[in-house]
């Protein structure tokens, strides 16, 4: 109906300028919902825009109290930063207003531009989690739920154009093999099974959105977890050695073997293009040269307690309420002892988005945004 698609467009008009108005802080123009690609974010709390402040989550998997988004946003939106997160900046590259958590009450018409689907503490098996999180199959059938609103509001043709040029970022990985060394509880299966089961899972969900039309992948690959702070304060290793530790090495078997699963997936579905950004390395080299890189501070966290500020206790309130906070968080790579700050995660966006093909490859996150690929 004519009519209704009219009315629809200006409605999707109308309130993309109230969200450009609210949001529009940092971004040139946007393109009309007509010409640009969406982003759709799936993964965990390094993606997570605030999902979880919907949800029943417990205050280990919660950023929704100060100091958290301070610098930026000046109120706690969630995420588990200072400021933004990773793909705040890349909606910012890709000239999209700010693409909002799934979950937030204000935005649920709000699709054309993309959704963020992640929640801190999700990993790829359901059963990686300290509590209610959105695992990546819920996240996976939020977005089979989006597919259908798009396709009421803007007809089945329009939403297969939409769905099919859009990109798909996952930050998905982490938790699954940190989760076992965070609780002090037994790795599940052999090491190269435990990764083939993880890698196996994403592969379903990926291959789930490009049934439903998707066909452009982002991957940030799974982090040198054991040099994280938080990591690091409980084993006490040396940045060399966090490296080599076990949760480290199963970090570098994903990553490994998740490159050799993505070149088959290229050969076995059409038009599947797809993006890695190296975060592992990216993240070691900056921790090891921060000063070549505008840091001052790449091994201790801004916010939090005890050997490199690495208790997880900034905000206070996940059961230690005395902590920390750095004066110029600029200054430093990690806010809290998981996660990067408002400035790091620019760094890492900008190699996502326009990474050389050492950092991000075959594509990068902007020649993946400009392939043109026809619905068919
Ligand atoms: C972890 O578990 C081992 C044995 O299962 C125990 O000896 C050790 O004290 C535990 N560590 C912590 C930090 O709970
Ligand atoms: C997905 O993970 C489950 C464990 O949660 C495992 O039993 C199953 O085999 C995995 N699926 C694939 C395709 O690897
Ligand atoms: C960490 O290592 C340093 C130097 O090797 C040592 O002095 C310190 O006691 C260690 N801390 C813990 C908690 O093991
Ligand atoms: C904070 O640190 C950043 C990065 O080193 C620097 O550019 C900035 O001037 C500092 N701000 C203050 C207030 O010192």
């Amino acid at each position: 109906m004519e009519g209704g698609r009219v009315h629809v467009s200006f409605l999707v008009f109308l309130l993309s300028f109230i969200v450009i108005t609210t949001h529009s802080r940092g971004h040139g123009s946007i393109c009309p919902p007509e010409k640009h690609a969406a982003l759709f974010v799936f993964g965990d709390s390094l993606f997570d825009a605030g999902n979880n402040n919907y949800i029943n989550a417990i205050p280990f998997l919660l950023a929704n109290y100060p100091p958290y988004g301070e610098t930026f946003f000046k109120y706690p939106s969630g995420r588990f930063s200072d400021g933004r997160v990773i793909p705040d900046f890349i909606a910012e590259y890709a000239k999209l207003p700010l693409i909002p958590p799934y979950l937030h009450p204000d935005y649920s018409q709000l699709y054309v531009y993309g959704v963020n689907f992640a929640s801190g503490g999700s990993g790829a098996l359901v059963e990686t989690r300290q509590g209610p999180v959105i695992d990546l199959k819920s996240q996976l059938n939020n977005f089979k739920t989006v597919k259908k609103q798009l396709e009421k509001e803007l007809g089945h043709e329009e939403a297969k154009e939409l769905v099919s040029k859009s990109v798909y970022i996952f930050s998905v990985g982490g938790n699954d093999y940190a989760t076992p060394f965070l609780t002090n509880s037994s790795i599940p299966y052999p090491l190269e099974e435990f990764v083939d089961i993880v890698i196996g899972n994403i592969t379903t969900v990926v291959k789930e959105i490009y049934k439903l039309g998707g066909r452009k992948f982002g991957f940030s690959n799974v982090a040198p977890l054991n040099c994280f702070p938080i990591l690091r304060m409980l084993g006490n290793a040396s940045l060399d050695s966090c490296q080599d530790e076990q949760v480290s090495v199963l970090a570098k078997l994903h990553n490994n073997a998740f490159t050799n699963t993505l070149e088959k997936l290229e050969k076995e579905l059409k038009r599947f293009k797809y993006a890695v950004f190296d975060f592992h390395n990216e993240l070691i080299r900056v921790m090891k040269y921060p000063s070549k890189y505008g840091f001052k501070e790449g091994e201790v966290a801004c916010c939090g307690g005890g050997p490199y500020r690495g208790d997880y206790s900034c905000g206070g309130k996940r059961g230690i309420k005395e902590y920390e906070l750095c004066e110029n968080v600029s200054e430093h790579v990690f806010f809290d002892s998981i996660h990067s700050t408002d400035r790091a995660s620019k760094h890492f966006a900008e190699l996502f988005w326009s990474g050389n093909k050492y950092i991000t490859k075959p594509y990068n996150l902007k020649a993946l945004f400009g392939i043109e690929i026809k619905a068919v």
